[in-house]
């Protein structure tokens, strides 16, 4: 497979611009080393260690599994116990940890420490006006999520035909894209439409390493693009997850006038938890985004990396054939 070199591929010595988004309780080091290994990058999410310690057991575990590098996904959000940041940064940059992807909320207050450790942060966000910030803060790329996808897209609703070429055209430093691309035609459009590469969160979600029932990974498949809702819209938190009957009521709950506190118990954390080990697809919300209308099957991580690669160089020279007077696609 010949390398995809883009400005992203250079900055962080890796073979091909296509990242697997943290995602919390499935970041683990099976998935991030499988994806690393295939020359794209692997991502664990910190906050699915429940101690810095066990992160740093975490990356180490990765370490065994690969050479080639990985990143470590920091999401901050607003909490009422929030879990030690500072600890937590501390454990990956005292793992040799050089690539961290931060969401949630800015970087600002970790620019500093992570720029002193030569870690070169990715910094997530769903919004031109995040990205820019991010740029004027100094971080190495940048991760535009849009409206497609899994988990929380913000509350501007720009999907990426849109998100992207504005972060193109907003954005000098390499920047990558996601929402709703999960194969090698979504590599090539974020491609064509400016953007250095693609992040992958619902597409891994349904990968062999990933650690989740094999239940969810079906439910997938099976799903079609309209089976996930917005939930936390009226709370201006929102967030994607998978269409059932515990999201049906939470977002019921809260149009009908519902509090954050009326919700609560559906939304806990622990519910959502009980969906990826137990696969009752049921018990909780759970995140997942447009592009399980694009998903077939349950393939290795690597593997997928491999296809998506040689899917989009097949899609952009089936592309470049229509200029050069070839036949019509049928
Ligand atoms: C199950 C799941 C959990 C996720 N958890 C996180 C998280 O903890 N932090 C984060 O920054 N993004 C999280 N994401 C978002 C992904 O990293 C990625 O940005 C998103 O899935 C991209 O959109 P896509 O699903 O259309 O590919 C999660 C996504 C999924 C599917």
């Amino acid at each position: 497979m010949p390398r995809l070199r883009t400005r992203f591929t250079e900055l962080l010595g890796i073979e091909h611009p296509v990242v697997q988004g943290g995602m919390m309780w499935v970041g683990r080091a099976e998935l991030a080393a499988a994806v690393s290994e295939a020359g794209g990058l692997g991502i664990l999410t910190a906050l699915t260690q429940p101690t810095p310690a066990d992160l740093a057991r975490e990356i180490e575990r990765t370490r065994k599994l690969t050479e080639k590098p990985f990143g470590v996904n920091l999401t901050i959000l607003p909490t009422i116990t929030p879990p030690p940041y500072d600890e937590y940064r501390r454990a990956i940059v005292d793992s040799g940890v050089t690539i961290v992807e931060t969401a949630g909320s800015s970087p600002e207050p970790h620019m500093e420490f992570f720029d002193r450790h030569g870690v070169r942060l990715i910094h997530k966000c769903t919004s031109i006006r995040h990205a820019v910030k991010a740029e004027r803060l100094g971080v190495a790329a940048v991760s535009i999520d849009g409206f497609e996808c899994a988990g929380h897209p913000g509350e501007d609703d720009i999907p990426g035909l849109v998100l992207i070429p504005a972060a193109a055209e907003a954005l000098t430093i390499p920047f990558i894209a996601s929402g709703g691309l999960c194969d090698g035609r979504g590599l090539a459009a974020a491609l064509v439409l400016g953007a250095d590469g693609v992040n992958m969160g619902t597409r891994f979600l349904c990968s062999t390493e990933a650690p989740i029932a094999g239940a969810v990974k079906r439910r997938i498949v099976e799903a079609s693009e309209l089976d996930t809702r917005l939930i936390f819209r009226e709370l201006r938190n929102t967030a994607r997850v998978a269409r059932n009957s515990v999201s049906e009521e939470v977002v019921r709950i809260l149009a009908a006038g519902g509090t954050f506190p009326d919700v609560q118990p559906l939304v806990a954390g622990g519910r959502g938890r009980r969906v990826f080990e137990d696969g009752d697809t049921e018990a909780g919300i759970w995140s997942v985004g447009l592009s399980q209308g694009l998903i077939h099957d349950v393939a290795p991580a690597g593997e997928l990396v491999r296809r998506i690669v040689a899917e989009a160089r097949d899609t952009i020279e089936g592309v470049t054939e229509l200029f050069a007077g070839g036949p019509p696609r049928s």
